[in-house]
């Protein structure tokens, strides 16, 4: 019997990266999960590699109607949902100056709009004290420039956050967020050569207080640990996991209430780097937003 035997979740964007990431661990230790995403190939490859316990089911999060499509194939493959994770998203740079409009609407549409969507739609199949974990982005709580559209799109992910965990908690609901800093998703190593990568990787990581990147699985263990673990007095709440930018263990799942520092956490900006050149780059951020 595994940790998370008998276990149901999905996993929005659970094809690569982090989500992939989340996938792996709760199926290694007993559950069964649904990941999504746009990509057939993406997801035909991690369903190979997750095995008999995973579902994948392709979609679109910003299209209402896949979103109703997903909640009946969750239905029909898991009956009810312990565990969902809210991690779909996507990164652009959109310097203020020629941003446009299609950039702004699709940032929205997939970070927020499908965030919020995804929560209402499968909000019915949640079962008794389940846990909905939203990935946001250090990009929260930092000015960052030439990225404003993603950070207020993350910041407004925060918020939601906060509020949904009071709206659901008299069904039980906990609703927490995960804030990564710069992961390792290997998006570096999929645009360049791998020692450029390596010496990119090495650039930024100066600039990060842990002088290194997080790793997905880093984001995995927090993200687990608030959907399963972390209890009703974590509400209302946006458990903050600031990889790189604590003082703490690279995963540690700071509370934040609105003061984030009694937890014994950093308030939010207190290590906030906004100084640190290029980090965006770091988050895979690109100068447009990605087309399919
Ligand atoms: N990497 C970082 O440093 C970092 C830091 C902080 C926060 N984050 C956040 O972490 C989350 C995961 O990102 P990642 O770094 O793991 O990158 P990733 O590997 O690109 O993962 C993003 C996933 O979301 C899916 N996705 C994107 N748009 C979608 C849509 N409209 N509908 C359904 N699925 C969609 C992608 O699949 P398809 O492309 O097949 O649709 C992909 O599987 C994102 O929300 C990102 O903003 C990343």
């Amino acid at each position: 019997m595994g940790k998370y035997s008998g276990k149901n979740v999905v996993i929005t964007g659970g094809g690569s990266g982090m989500g992939l990431a989340m996938a792996e661990l709760l199926v290694a230790d007993g559950a069964r999960v649904v990941i999504t995403g746009r990509s057939q190939a993406t997801l035909d490859a991690a369903r190979e590699r997750l095995g008999e316990n995973a579902v994948a089911v392709r979609g679109d999060v910003a299209v209402l109607a896949d979103l109703d499509a997903l909640a009946d194939r969750v239905r029909g493959e898991l009956g009810s949902v312990d565990a969902l994770f809210v991690n779909a998203g996507i990164a652009a740079l959109t310097p203020f100056g020629s941003t446009t409009e299609e950039a702004y609407d699709e940032l929205f549409a997939v970070n927020v709009k499908g965030a919020y969507f995804t929560v209402q739609k499968l909000a019915p199949l949640l079962s008794a004290g389940p846990g909905v974990v939203l990935t946001t982005s250090i990009a929260n709580v930092m000015g960052v420039p030439e990225a404003s559209v993603y950070a207020a799109g993350k910041a407004a992910l925060r918020s939601m956050a906060r509020s949904l965990s009071r709206e659901l908690l008299p069904r039980g609901i906990r609703v927490n967020a995960v804030s990564p800093g710069p992961i390792g998703t290997g998006v570096l190593e999929r645009a360049m050569s791998a020692e450029a990568a390596e010496e990119f990787k090495a650039r930024q990581a100066e600039g990060v207080p842990m002088r290194r990147f997080g790793t997905v699985e880093e984001v995995a263990r927090a993200a687990a640990f608030l959907a399963f673990d972390a209890t009703f007095t974590s509400t209302p709440s946006s458990a903050l996991s600031r990889l790189n930018r604590t003082h703490g263990s690279p995963a540690s799942a700071c509370r934040s209430t609105p003061s984030a520092s009694s937890s014994g956490c950093p308030a939010p900006n207190t290590t906030t780097n906004s100084s640190s050149p290029r980090w965006w780059a770091l988050e895979g951020l690109r100068s447009a937003p990605r087309r399919r």
